[in-house]
């Protein structure tokens, strides 16, 4: 089994910074700034809530920050905070409210409040997601107790972003905002990503006499390179290699673009992995997917949470699988929704079948289309192919469950559970109000109601008799 996250590799690679760095450097704190209020967005919801492959902005930066092994994670919040906060209440970082919005250098030095001299600090951003945590941690190694190191980009359109004025010599000496800037300084392409790591005794010291004499009025946090210098500081820029990897987000358009960015990384793991995929552009990974050899997907596959697919398994066109294990050799055919399900080996699902969670399959079932399929277990070779509901079911194996047929589990109060012994088969259109056993062997006759047990072996009908009317002449219209 490989398993595809880009970029998200989790607590060995946190272990494995985090004892590099023990082994070299400072204890890390690193400063999310997430206090913007996203205006551009023209959205409700705060900006680094904005979903990004179904996980928060902010929960990628979080996520990414833990790799690094940090000592703490300070998020600094402000619009929207109390949202922002009640959605990643669980995360291990601690909050930081910034009241009034008066700048990035404000903002983090409202963080600094909790972070001991001794401590590097790295400043990231809520809304630059896709940031890895290789050139983080090569940032990182360039910063020390007498080194500032800076991210920076080339930028074909450096339009925005504040400017890198480096020396003759090409010494990085100060950063200028756009709106700051003389022309000449407009022209340089070289701009600031935002990302820096400092030593927190130098950088509260520099934050604390940042003055807002500048066309906006605001405490930048780029003003403490040019500090840096004055004080014979080293500043070491690194140029991003991947720029996709510092975009921001400041409208739907860039978000979307980032959302392509995403399901590239996906599918060209997925594909150097040995999956095939019927078109890398359409298909979306929005969580962890675990797979065998010879995989196949086909286009509009939407993967969420924890997928796990077995060898040699395919997924149909339009598929939509969440939280789910699929067996060696199963296909599923086009339109299926499939979520928390266990599903076996062998298996034949769709199309257009829904799965809700807890639903398990043995090897070898087949479930066809408009089929429902809830809190229910399926034995080895069960079917069932056409327009059928199954909810709080125990089926056996081999069970044939006809066209139509509904297991009726919910009383308007409260939900029952149907057991199907191995063997039985349901006849077309019946219903079965559970709670109710149906034994071993039993047929069901087709639209039969069935309230009671049903015993094995033998054939049940409950329906009214077929009758025909001798003599019975069909009325005719009255002639005028
Ligand atoms: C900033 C940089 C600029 C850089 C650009 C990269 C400064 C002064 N400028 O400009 O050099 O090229 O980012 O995208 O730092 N924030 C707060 N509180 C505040 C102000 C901002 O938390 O008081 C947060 C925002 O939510 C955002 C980030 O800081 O996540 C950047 O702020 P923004 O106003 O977008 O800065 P830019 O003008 O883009
Ligand atoms: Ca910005």
């Amino acid at each position: 089994m490989r398993s595809t996250r880009p970029s998200k590799r989790g607590s060995r690679d946190a272990r494995r910074t985090a004892a590099a760095r023990a082994a070299s450097a400072a204890p890390l704190s690193v400063v999310i700034l997430a206090a913007g209020e996203g205006k551009r967005m023209k959205s409700a919801r705060p900006k680094v809530l904005q979903p990004l492959a179904g996980r928060p902005l902010l929960k990628h930066v979080i996520d990414t920050a833990h790799t690094l092994g940090p000592s703490a994670i300070q998020v600094v919040y402000g619009h929207g905070g109390e949202r922002v906060r009640a959605a990643l209440k669980d995360e291990p970082v601690s909050w930081t409210l910034q009241a009034e919005r008066l700048g990035t250098g404000h903002a983090v030095l409202q963080a600094m409040q909790h972070i001991p001299d001794g401590h590097l600090v790295l400043v990231l951003y809520g809304d630059v997601p896709l940031i890895g945590r290789a050139q983080l941690a090569q940032l990182l190694a360039l910063a020390g107790p007498r080194r500032v190191s800076l991210l920076t980009m080339r930028a074909d359109d450096p339009a925005g972003y504040g400017r890198i004025v480096r020396s003759a010599r090409g010494l990085v000496q100060r950063i200028v905002e756009q709106k700051d800037a003389t022309e000449a300084q407009l022209a340089i392409r070289e701009c600031n990503t935002g990302v820096l790591a400092c030593p927190a005794q130098r950088l509260r010291g520099w934050l604390a006499r940042v003055k807002p004499d500048n066309s906006q009025g605001e405490y930048y946090l780029t003003d403490v390179i040019a500090m840096a210098v004055k004080e014979k500081i080293a500043v070491q820029p690194l140029i991003a290699p991947r720029i996709s990897e510092v975009l921001g987000v400041n409208d739907q358009a860039q978000l979307a673009e980032l959302e392509a960015v995403w399901r590239a990384r996906c599918a060209r793991e997925l594909l150097l992995e040995g999956v095939t995929l019927a078109d890398p552009a359409r298909l979306d990974v929005r969580g962890l997917v675990s797979h065998g050899t010879d995989v196949f997907i086909d286009v509009n596959v939407v993967l969420e949470g924890r997928v796990v697919l077995g060898d040699r398994v395919r997924l149909g066109a339009g598929c939509v699988i969440r939280n789910s294990e699929i067996g060696a050799d199963t296909e599923v055919f086009p339109h299926c929704v499939i979520d928390g399900a266990l599903i076996g080996p062998g298996c034949n699902i769709g199309p257009f079948a829904r799965f809700r969670p807890a639903a398990t399959l043995g090897s070898g079932v087949h479930i066809g289309n408009f089929v429902e399929v809830k809190n229910s277990q399926l034995g080895a070779g069960s079917k069932a192919n056409h327009l059928a509901y199954l909810g709080d079911a125990r089926l056996g194996e081999r069970v044939n469950i006809g066209a139509g047929t509904i297991v009726a589990n919910y009383d308007g109060a409260n939900k029952h559970t149907t057991v199907i012994e191995d063997d039985v088969h349901t006849g077309s259109n019946s219903v079965l109000v559970a709670p109710i056993t149906v034994g071993a062997g039993a047929t069901i006759a087709a639209g039969s109601t069935v309230t009671h047990a049903v015993p094995a072996g033998k054939l049940t009908v409950a329906r009214a008799r077929q009758a025909t009317i001798e003599g019975w002449r069909r009325p005719v219209k009255n002639k005028k």
